[in-house]
């Protein structure tokens, strides 16, 4: 039998009457392995080298902490509620909030990743053994085995002298309770953070530019011309029956304001189809309950937001009556309170409420009932 062939198993008095190091070895030579080689890293100890390495993996563990920290600090008080780009300098803060939990939490986890590396590097002796190819492997008892991987594995934890860097010991603490904190503190935070705590916000997810923004104000139905600045107003004559026009809201305290109104034909939410149905149609029309008097006569706005994923619904099909989104196909009959009939969306398209203001333009009564566009958990609708 030769060196590192697997050896004689021990009776159980000799397995018990053995020390730590006997084990290591027997678990070696149960398994074939002959180490050839198992230097110590730092066979001075305390040089300036050794310390130097030592630092090192604490700056990492420490970098790690304070990343972790600032995550926390940034999750809970970091500005998140959406600002509109009229405040640039609010907006601009705004746009920095998921950079800047991806960066903190980024380099706390690599940062944990780098000092736990640097550890093993420079630390960690590496050992050098040969293992012969053998058939007779995996025939010891439950009990050797046992010992001999404790033993093994406890050698190996003090070979590794991370019992008696308490620098090391105590930053890797800290780094990893800090990168815990905040994994902890994540889906906490989205129990306590409620972005429609402000249902009146016109810049949430429930309102669009629709949205009054003081009681009595009118909002127009405006088509868009191509430049921002003129004002074109929807009179119900100027649509042929079966005919579609795609319109924004536009109100009087806008006129000449060449911000707002440019606002209001880019602002995603804003855009609606005003379909005029064909006379025929319209006495077909099944009205969504609730919703009995968002139309005018034949006339019928719906958002263009598709309900599916949010792809723009601009297709109108007067034939059918059918509303198209040409992202992934789904089909929204006009007919019935625009709900869909083929494809993956599953929910109607948000209907406009609209009327005549005595001035003979097309008006919207007030903003949508329910949030527009795709669904999201908190949706009621
Ligand atoms: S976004 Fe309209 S069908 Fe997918």
């Amino acid at each position: 039998m030769s060196g590192n062939e697997p050896g004689p198993r021990p009776s159980d008095e000799e397995l018990a009457a053995m020390g730590r190091d006997d084990l290591v070895k027997l678990g070696g030579q149960l398994d074939g392995v002959e180490i050839v080689d198992y230097p110590d890293p730092w066979p001075v100890k305390g040089t300036k080298a050794e310390k130097r390495a030592e630092r090192a993996v604490a700056l990492w563990f420490l970098v790690a902490a304070l990343a972790g920290l600032a995550f926390v600090v940034a999750l809970i008080w970091w500005p998140w509620r959406y600002e509109p780009r009229t405040d640039e300098s609010a907006h601009f803060w705004y746009s920095l909030y998921t950079p800047v939990l991806g960066i903190t939490l980024g380099v706390s986890v690599l940062a944990i990743a780098f000092g736990a590396l640097l550890y093993a590097k420079k630390f960690i002796p590496n050992e050098v053994a040969i293992q012969q190819r053998s058939d007779n492997m995996g025939e010891g008892s439950a009990e050797v085995d046992r010992k001999t991987i404790v033993a093994h594995l406890a050698d190996a934890g003090d070979r590794a002298t991370i019992g008696r860097r308490s620098m090391i010991k105590r930053t890797a603490g800290l780094g990893v309770g800090a990168l815990g904190l905040g994994v902890v503190a994540l889906p906490v935070a989205s129990f306590i953070k409620d972005p429609h705590d402000n249902a009146d916000n016109k810049d949430g997810l429930v309102h669009t530019g629709w949205q009054k923004q003081h009681p009595g104000e009118i909002v127009y139905l405006r088509r868009h011309t191509g430049d921002a600045n003129e004002v074109s107003l929807v009179r119900p004559e100027e649509i042929d029956a079966g005919g579609m026009e795609t319109v924004f809201p536009f109100r009087e305290s806008e006129r000449g304001d060449h911000e707002a109104l440019l606002h209001a034909v880019r602002r995603s939410d804003n855009p609606v189809m005003l379909i005029r149905l064909r006379p025929g149609d319209a006495a077909e029309v099944v009205k969504r309950k609730g919703q009995e008097d968002f139309n005018y006569g034949d006339f019928y706005a719906f958002t263009k937001i598709c309900s599916h994923v949010g792809c723009p619904t601009s297709l109108y099909e007067q034939q059918t009556n059918r509303i198209l989104c040409p992202c992934h196909q789904s089909q929204f009959d006009a007919l019935q309170y625009a709900k869909p009939v083929f494809g993956p969306a599953t929910r109607a398209l948000a209907q406009l409420p609209i009327t005549v203001h005595t001035d003979g333009y097309l008006i919207a009564r007030h903003d949508f009932i329910e949030p527009i566009g795709p669904g999201y958990w908190e949706r009621k609708s």
